[in-house]
């Protein structure tokens, strides 16, 4: 059975795409046959996380629109026979997607990919109804402000109202990352807690992530941070891939003890 994911959020800017790419090479990395699909059509960012972006000659659209087949637009990724990247066209307009041919896109990706993961643009703009229209599950995306969650907040009503699944009367399983987290604003009380973000959402938590320049400099390359061993960031999209796909896994501490402990020792903690 294959599974369509959306990954998106409220606010723009919140780590959606960096997000997609460390779980789109955790879950091949698991052994899961995954396609990454760009719909954040005019930014293209996902490519570069995934550093592909000198390998696209064909995009989701050309696909749509039967300019290419969809093997002739498919990217495999450099490191994992198992992932794959449907990249966004830069030059057409958010606008230019049809539903039917999203329909019709997904349903041949359901028959070669266990998992379709895709990238939605911000709830704001245009394409995200889309990008979430046929999805099952959906991954929001909020950093731990009042505005991010409250963005967040906003976009689960409206999956809730124009998915595919809510016009048939269905639920599309919706689950909480939260991203950003920094201990030491947590503990003085200058950002939201888990629990907070949790109470606003109502929604099942499914990952927390910190605050990392690690994250920054490993998209900069197209190396995801997943990749790192080392990295509690790493450890935490790793997690959440594994809890995708059904494992129960322990959350990270991300409490400022741990955190200074580990600064005692000159590591990064991130
Ligand atoms: N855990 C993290 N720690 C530090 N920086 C992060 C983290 N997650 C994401 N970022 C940084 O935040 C910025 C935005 O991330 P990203 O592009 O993934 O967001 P997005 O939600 O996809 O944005 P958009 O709405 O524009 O598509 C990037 O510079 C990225 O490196
Ligand atoms: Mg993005």
């Amino acid at each position: 059975m294959s599974i369509v994911i959306t990954v998106t959020s409220g606010k723009g800017g919140v780590g959606k795409s960096t997000t997609l790419a460390n779980i789109a090479v955790g879950m091949a990395d698991e052994g899961k046959k995954v396609v990454a699909v760009d719909f954040d059509i005019g930014l293209r960012n996902l490519d570069m996380l995934l550093g592909l972006e000198n390998r696209i000659v064909y995009n989701v659209i050309d696909v749509m629109e039967g300019k290419c087949n969809l093997t002739q637009a498919l990217i495999n990724d450099k490191h994992s026979k198992n992932l794959f990247f449907l990249p966004a066209s830069q030059t057409n307009d958010k606008n230019v997607l049809n539903k039917q041919k999203v329909k019709e896109l997904l349903e041949t990706l359901k028959k070669e990919f266990d998992i379709i993961l895709i990238d939605s643009p911000a709830g704001i703009e245009g394409g995200f109804e889309h990008a979430i229209a046929y999805a099952d599950r959906a991954l929001i995306i909020s950093t731990p402000d009042v505005s991010s969650v409250r963005d967040a907040d906003r976009v689960i009503g409206i999956i809730d109202a124009k998915s595919e699944k809510a016009h048939k009367g269905e639920e599309v399983e919706k689950y909480v990352i939260i991203n950003r987290i920094k201990p030491e604003l947590v503990e003085r009380g200058d950002m939201l807690t888990t629990e907070d973000v949790l109470n606003i959402l109502a929604l099942p938590l499914i990952g927390i992530v910190p605050d990392c320049e690690k994250v920054i400099s490993s998209t900069n390359m197209g190396e995801p941070i997943i990749r790192d061993l080392k990295a509690e960031s790493g450890e935490a999209y790793r997690h959440i891939s594994r809890r995708i796909l059904g494992e129960e896994v322990e959350y990270l501490d991300l409490s400022v003890k741990k955190v200074s402990l580990k600064g005692f020792f000159h590591e990064f903690f991130c």
